[in-house]
């Protein structure tokens, strides 16, 4: 997006935003303490750690982060969809459907947690266009699925699959007899979102969705994501690295460092106000998506930890201008620090976005 349109997108969140109440619908996903590891050769290696959030129906909710902080580690340990050399070694995550049912997602049987996926909770996949099996037409991946799932109505699914490729702006009979790799890599797209959607899931998580394409694909998909939401009144997970994308679809954002949800709250206080040192950073390090003038950009320095050997204390500390003694010894837990804004932060009123703090703490690091 130009930094134009970007702006433009984030004021007419805010001004939705603006003044309206939070969101009092029941919660359909409560995460708590998860911890996700995998198998590597030097041990188990964390790359989820007690991360907690509960997520509201209807909402939907962005989760941001710099490459390797764990975003999509976590919707696939939701999914159960992780590596066999991969474990949920701790917490839980309760799933509370339309009709008030709640799933333990974690403790339900395999049996129990496949009649589960993709009919309550489904997922589009980073690189989604990519994953389609070559080997088959489009419709048979949406009759398989659907089988799989005791649906066994081939004239009903294919009604439901042509209904659900105009929403996806596809032409529905041409797509539907295809074969994968007959149709670009936007059209993948729209198909893996419309098969995620076959069974008329409850919560979708979407693993960057628009990574790969080009500009003008990415602003269909997006578009496309906006005009389904409206129609399917579907609650969202959005997993991306893109801000600006971030302040246009979601309601609140969770923002990942090291495997932790370090911030979570609405859009317009997590944009506008964060509290977090490393929010702040990322926010820093993009053209302005809050509707202010232009500054100069600034990264933020030092790298992301080898989560084989994570700092002491709080894990963000080595590139944090405002650590202090307690950030190398204390890990700071997630607090309400106002309303639905939760802040993992010994300092989180310190806060400020103030540059030369910023271009200061570049200097320190590169002095190493
Ligand atoms: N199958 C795997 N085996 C071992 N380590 C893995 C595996 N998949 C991911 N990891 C590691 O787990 C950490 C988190 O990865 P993850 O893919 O969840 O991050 P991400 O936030 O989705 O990153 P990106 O933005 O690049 O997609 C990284 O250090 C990554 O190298
Ligand atoms: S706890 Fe300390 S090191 Fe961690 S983000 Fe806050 S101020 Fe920085
Ligand atoms: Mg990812």
């Amino acid at each position: 997006m130009t930094d134009q349109a970007t702006r433009a997108a984030f004021e007419a969140e805010r001004n939705r935003t603006r003044g309206t109440a939070e969101s009092t619908a029941p919660v359909i996903l409560s995460i708590k303490d998860v911890s996700v590891q995998y198998k590597t050769p030097f041990g188990w290696m964390t790359a989820v750690r007690k991360s907690s959030m509960d997520i509201r129906r209807g909402e939907a909710v962005a989760l941001i982060g710099e490459s390797g902080s764990g975003k999509s580690t976590l919707g696939f340990a939701l999914l159960r969809m992780l590596p066999r050399a991969a474990r949920v070694n701790n917490g839980s995550a309760m799933f509370t459907d339309n009709e008030g049912k709640t799933y333990d997602l974690f403790s339900m049987s395999d049996k129990e947690f496949r009649d589960f996926r993709w009919s309550k909770c489904a997922m589009t996949f980073q690189a989604a266009q990519n994953v389609l099996n070559p080997v088959m037409r489009v419709s048979n991946i949406f009759y398989e699925t659907a089988k799989a799932h005791g649906w066994n109505d081939r004239k009903a699914v294919r009604e439901k699959t042509l209904d659900l490729f105009k929403k996806v702006q596809l032409d529905p009979r041409r797509v539907f007899d295809a074969y994968p790799h007959e149709l670009s890599g936007g059209m993948r797209q729209r198909v893996s979102i419309a098969l995620s959607l076959l069974l008329d899931p409850d919560l979708l998580i979407l693993d960057e969705p628009t990574t790969a394409l080009d500009i003008i694909t990415q602003r269909a998909i997006i578009d496309v994501v906006k005009s389904l939401r409206e129609q399917l009144d579907f609650t969202m997970i959005f997993i991306s690295h893109d801000l600006s994308l971030a302040a246009e679809l979601a309601d609140r954002v969770a923002t990942m460092y090291a495997g932790e949800i370090v911030e979570y709250g609405p859009v317009r206080d997590v944009f506008y106000e964060p509290e977090h040192p490393y929010t702040v950073g990322l926010l820093n390090a993009v053209p302005p998506i809050t509707g202010e003038e232009f500054t100069p950009l600034v990264a933020i320095p030092g790298a992301t930890p080898n989560l084989l050997s994570i700092p002491s204390g709080c894990p963000f500390h080595p590139r944090c201008p405002f650590a202090t003694e307690i950030c190398v010894n204390v890990n700071p837990p997630l607090e309400e620090v106002g309303g639905t804004h939760y802040v993992a932060c010994h300092h989180h009123d310190q806060v400020t976005r103030d540059q030369e703090v910023w271009e200061g703490m570049e200097a320190t690091v590169a002095a190493g």
